[in-house]
């Protein structure tokens, strides 16, 4: 990467932000306003972007946003109360209320829409959030889309009102208990080319679109959000220590086998910030000054991985004895 090129994971100075507004979204799910003390014009973001919500209790949990970007004066996100969850969504219910304070972060994408001839969407379930701020932007631009959502009934699907306001493109909505699961094949096949998909649910969903993308039409970029991290490839071998320099802090630490870079640093500079801790939110992402990462994250791109500038350091390792990171 050109070193005057920013990242766009690029981490900024976190935000204090009071909930505004709390209104139901569907059955289980909350839409919140957020926005700075005194009505301030927040950081831009770009559809795709997601916020940590940092909540009480210490979790740190991504969302990503639903509203509109051009609205600078607040951030929307939905919420799911997830109760086989990791606790994250719950708090988030319990706490939601107006005028409460949150900290976030600053908006991060690493989900960016990419000029395409077409847009095909492709929601499960809460996954429909990033979907809905991509959805509103390429109809805006006057782009064409087509828009597949599934969801367990229709009162459990958000935003389906929002979804059929925009005017340009097509959308399905897939409630399984009328129609079983959505059929992606012939929304693959009806692709022109020069089309990209963008997928965000449940991991079955996302393995389907990608084996189906796959399999049908190949020629086309699938792009995915995960809410959870795919399983590890079985070649992985071994764990092997190595050692981590910290450049700003002056320190070297030695992360043994099992043990992540992330919980290493930790022993060392408490507060290093992460959340999903599974290669998929992009809040520990820490730029690497020297040595080889062995990427092993669900968020930075290949070509941001063969770069090696940034790596996630909840979950990749090393290639070399020792890598050197901007901590
Ligand atoms: S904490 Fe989410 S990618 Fe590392």
């Amino acid at each position: 990467m050109d070193p005057a090129e920013p990242s766009p994971l690029k981490a900024r100075p976190p935000l204090d932000l009071v909930v505004v507004s709390v209104e139901a979204a569907a059955t289980g799910v909350i839409s919140l306003e957020l926005a700075a003390p005194g009505a301030a014009a927040l950081p831009e973001w770009a559809p795709g972007a997601h916020i940590d919500l940092h909540l009480p209790s210490g979790l740190v949990r991504s969302y990503s946003l639903h509203g509109d970007p051009r609205e600078r004066g607040a951030y929307h996100v939905a919420v799911l109360n997830a109760p086989d969850g990791r606790g994250g969504s719950a708090e988030v219910h319990r706490i939601a209320a107006p005028g409460v304070a949150v900290r976030a972060s600053a908006p991060r994408n690493a989900f960016a829409l990419e000029q395409a001839s077409h847009y095909l969407f492709l929601a499960g379930g809460i996954g429909v959030t990033p979907l809905l701020a991509m959805a509103r932007e390429v109809s805006r631009r006057g782009a064409k889309w087509t828009f597949v959502y599934g969801g367990r009934s229709r009162d459990h699907m958000a935003f389906l009102d929002a979804l059929s306001a925009l005017p340009g493109g097509e959308l399905r909505v897939v409630p399984q208990d009328e129609a079983g699961l959505p059929d992606l094949a012939p929304a693959f096949a009806a692709l022109p080319a020069g089309a990209a998909a963008y997928c965000c649910g449940p991991s079955g969903m996302l393995d389907a679109a990608v084996a189906i993308g796959e399999q049908t039409r190949p020629d086309i970029p699938v792009r995915l959000e995960r809410f959870v991290a795919p399983p590890a490839p079985a070649d992985l071998g071994e764990d092997q220590g190595f050692e981590v320099e910290l450049a700003r802090s002056g320190i070297t630490v030695t992360v043994p086998p099992g043990v992540s870079v992330l919980d290493a640093v930790r022993a060392e500079i408490p507060g290093v910030m992460s959340s999903c801790e599974q290669g998929i939110c992009s809040s520990c992402e820490t730029a690497v000054l020297a040595g080889v990462p062995d990427h092993r994250d669900s968020v930075l791109t290949a070509k941001e991985h063969a770069a090696n500038d940034y790596m996630m350091i909840c979950v990749s390792r090393a290639l070399t004895a020792r890598l050197i990171l901007d901590l």
